[in-house]
């Protein structure tokens, strides 16, 4: 069993796609752990993505980031992060899968809906990021 760390990010929570993100995820046995819903500071945002600093979208993606509410989840499956990666298609939605969160739902590079962990370093920096372990069930 596998953990990843998931955000539904300001577009998908204020668009009302929190419910189908959530469907998708339980329809695809990516068992949820722990969930909160947070508005993050700009600084919380450039801790989060503290390995995009040196980027050209560092400055826009953590404006992006801390403009509304998003959906943090730990979700436990086999092959968690993988799965959950595929679960949501490319970065670029131009580049996603017909039937993947991205391409179905997402409108930019950046505003993509969705935030997943890419290895499981990642996942354990980011989950403990935003959770304790008395806030994780499982
Ligand atoms: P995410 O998976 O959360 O990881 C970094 C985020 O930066 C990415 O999704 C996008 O929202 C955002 N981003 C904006 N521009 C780019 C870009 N050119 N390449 C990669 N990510 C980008």
């Amino acid at each position: 069993m596998e953990r990843t760390l998931s955000i539904i990010k300001p577009d998908g929570v204020s668009r009302g796609l929190t419910g189908e993100v959530i469907k998708r995820l339980e329809d695809n046995d990516l068992k949820i752990v722990a969930m909160k819903m947070i508005h993050m500071t700009r600084a919380q945002a450039e801790g989060f993505y503290a390995v995009h600093r040196e980027r050209p979208f560092f400055e826009s993606l953590t404006d992006f980031m801390s403009s509304g509410p998003v959906v943090v989840m730990v979700l436990v499956g086999e092959d968690a992060i993988k799965r959950y990666r595929d679960l949501m298609g490319a970065t670029n939605y131009k580049d996603a899968v017909p039937g993947t969160i991205r391409a179905d739902f997402a409108t930019d590079i950046e505003k993509n809906v969705v935030h997943g962990s890419d290895a499981p370093e990642t996942a354990a920096f980011e989950i403990g990021y935003f959770f304790n372990r008395f806030e994780i069930v499982g």
